[in-house]
Order: structure tokens, then sequence, then C-alpha cells
């Protein structure tokens, strides 16, 4: 997402529910006082991190996304503690270079539908950790139909700007069922545990063995 309306647009949502939510589930599987090193794939504007970053004082992000206008935004809300905290890295995945080093966590919301290949997702996970690693996912899911679909931004993205409406709807078309996913860890050997967490979110979590 490099278009500065369509970046202004995202970066100024309030995603504030759905993000906190990913933290609580977060929160269900990792220690209270983890203080290791996280990596948040397709981090937008940082908003995840930075609530990751607060809930977790001790850790360390590196936040990773293709999109340099994207980081932009999650660089100028840095305040001096969350910059001791977290590096924004501008790279794409597929990654041609290797990220310094294994992480303890590795987190992702709403990168996968963006992708062309969903491999390269559950690839670079692979590549970025160690044994005990923890995979917390989180996506949007593909309603049946377009008309639905259309439904769900009327009744979720009502008072947003048009360009968001837009963004919502080709999403919502472009991410996959939860058999889909099933099938892509599956194919990338990754034992993880699927579960549809509301009408529209797949969170997807689990420690590499
Ligand atoms: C819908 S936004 C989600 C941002 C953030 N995770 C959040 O939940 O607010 C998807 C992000 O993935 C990034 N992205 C898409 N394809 C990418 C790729 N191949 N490599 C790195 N980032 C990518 C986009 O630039 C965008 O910031």
């Amino acid at each position: 997402m490099e278009e500065q309306g369509q970046v202004k647009a995202y970066a100024e949502a309030d995603f504030s529910e759905p993000h906190n939510r990913f933290i609580e589930l977060i929160s269900n599987y990792l220690d209270p006082n983890f203080s290791g090193k996280a990596l948040d794939l397709g981090c937008g504007p940082g908003d995840i991190c930075f609530r990751f970053a607060q809930k977790y004082p001790e850790c360390t992000i590196d936040a990773v996304d293709g999109s340099k206008p994207m980081l932009d935004y999650g660089n100028k809300r840095l305040t001096p503690e969350l910059a001791r905290q977290i590096n924004f890295i501008c790279a794409r995945i597929p990654f041609n270079t290797a990220l310094p080093g294994s992480y303890d966590v590795i987190f992702s919301n709403s990168l996968l539908h963006h992708l062309s290949d969903p491999q390269m997702l559950w690839q670079t996970i692979k590549a970025c950790s160690k044994t005990r690693t923890s995979i917390f996912i989180m996506d949007l899911l593909r309603p049946e139909s377009e008309f639905i679909a259309n439904q769900m931004v009327d009744e979720y993205a009502a008072n947003e700007p048009d360009i968001l409406k837009h963004d919502f709807f080709h999403s919502l078309l472009a991410a996959f069922t939860l058999d889909e996913i099933k099938l892509q860890l599956s194919y990338a050997q990754l034992d993880l545990a699927v579960e549809q967490i509301a009408d529209w979110h797949v969170f997807i979590t689990g420690k590499l063995q």
C-alpha cells in the first residue's frame, strides 16, 4: 500500500477494536513478562506493534513493511519510550536478505491476503523463527459472495472514507477461507491452530516445533 490517499485513510482509521482483540488473544498465550524479540510482518503504520510494546515493555520489536509511506506514519508516532523498543524496517516479503536473527514471537495482522502467494508468509515465518517461536496471525476471512462482502462493508465501515470502504471490500474478496488457510499450512508443514474468531476474522497460532 503505497498511494498517499490510501495510506492516509488506513493510518488515520480507528482499528482499536480488532487490534486490542488481537493483543488480548496473544496475551492468552504469552508470558505476561515476555522480554524477548518479536517480529511484526506487514506492520503498516505500527498501531499493533505500539499496543504490543506497551503490553510487553521489556520486549523489542522489528516491525517490517514494504511501504515507506506506511512506515513514515509509524516513525512519526514513535515516542522516545517506544523508540527504545521498536525498530521499523522497510523491506518487502519475500526478503532477499535475511533479517538479523531469529525471533521469539512473530505476529502479523492483515498481511496474508495482500500477498500474491500465501506461501510467502508461511515460508518467511519459518525462515525467521527457531524452535518454540510463538506465532500469532490474524487476517480477514473471505465471505461467500460479493453481495455479503458489500453488506459487511455497510455494516462495519459505514462511516469510513470511500477509499477505506473500497479497500475493505477488495481485501474481503482477496482473503482466504478457513479451509484454504489449513491447506496452506499443511503444504508449508506448519502445525498451527486455525480458529474463526468473528464473522470476518481468523486467528492462527502455535509454537514452532
Ligand atoms: C492491511 S495493512 C495491515 C497493517 C498492519 N498490520 C495493521 O494491522 O494495521 C497491510 C500491510 O502489508 C503491507 N504489505 C503488503 N505486501 C507486503 C509485502 N510483500 N512485504 C511487506 N509488506 C507488505 C502493506 O504495505 C500494508 O502496510
